[in-house]
């Protein structure tokens, strides 16, 4: 037995798997990933630059069910790339921004007491035709209305706590994430598994 195999079999199970992953996957991924990304320069882009971004708040009932992992999971496994995302206190200036086209509402009040009783978690979405994709998972604003497999249809039954809000166009998207997020706190990152959920010719 060769002394790298001994050492390979006295490895723990994990350094096993991390030094088999090293050599391996890692490194073809890698080659991969280059001429992927080699190809988009060629292209005159780079990948993920046609990626739209979209907003989304977690309203403090969804916080108060504990259901923000399970909707975060359900943004992640679809493959969209958290680019931002924080907890932060709502105060009625902010809201009466955001919600400009309601302060006249009747439930106004009651919206901006239910948006403030708790911090919210804002979070910017990327991908490709995020603002759509993002509306499309999360229903119809009337949770009972919801079908069932979108986040509203499967967490919620009101109007009012209707788990998210999400941006309803790339244009509004662009001015909530500006209301929300400081440039700052907005990360441009590619992650590994963007070439497993993309064709080359969809970035
Ligand atoms: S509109 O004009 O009713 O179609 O407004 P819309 O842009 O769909 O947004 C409605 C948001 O207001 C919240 N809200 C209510 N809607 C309807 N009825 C009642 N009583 C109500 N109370 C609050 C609703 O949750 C929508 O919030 P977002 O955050 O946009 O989902």
């Amino acid at each position: 037995m060769c002394i790298n195999t001994a050492l390979y079999r006295r490895m723990p199970r994990t350094l096993t798997c991390i030094s088999h992953y090293l050599n391996t996957d890692f490194f073809v991924f890698c080659s991969k990933m280059a001429n992927f990304e080699s190809k988009s320069k060629k292209k005159g882009t780079f990948p993920g630059s046609n990626m739209e971004q979209t907003l989304v708040i977690l309203k403090p009932s969804t916080i108060r069910r504990f259901l923000v992992g399970d909707v975060l999971t359900r943004f992640q496994h679809k493959g969209l790339i958290i680019s931002g995302i924080k907890m932060m206190q709502l105060d009625e200036t902010i809201l009466r921004e955001h919600y400009a086209h309601l302060v006249d509402r009747p439930f106004f009040p009651d919206l901006v007491e239910s948006m403030t009783a708790t911090p919210v978690i804002v979070v910017c979405l990327k991908g490709k035709d995020a603002v759509a994709v993002v509306r499309a998972m999360t229903g119809s604003t009337n949770s009972r209305n919801a079908a069932p497999g979108t986040i509203r249809g499967d967490f919620g039954m009101s109007g009012q706590e209707n788990i998210v809000h999400a941006s309803d166009s790339p244009e509004n998207a662009a001015v909530e994430i500006k209301r929300f997020f400081h440039p700052d706190e907005i990360f441009d990152y590619l992650p590994c598994a963007l070439r497993l959920l993309y064709a080359p010719d969809e970035l």
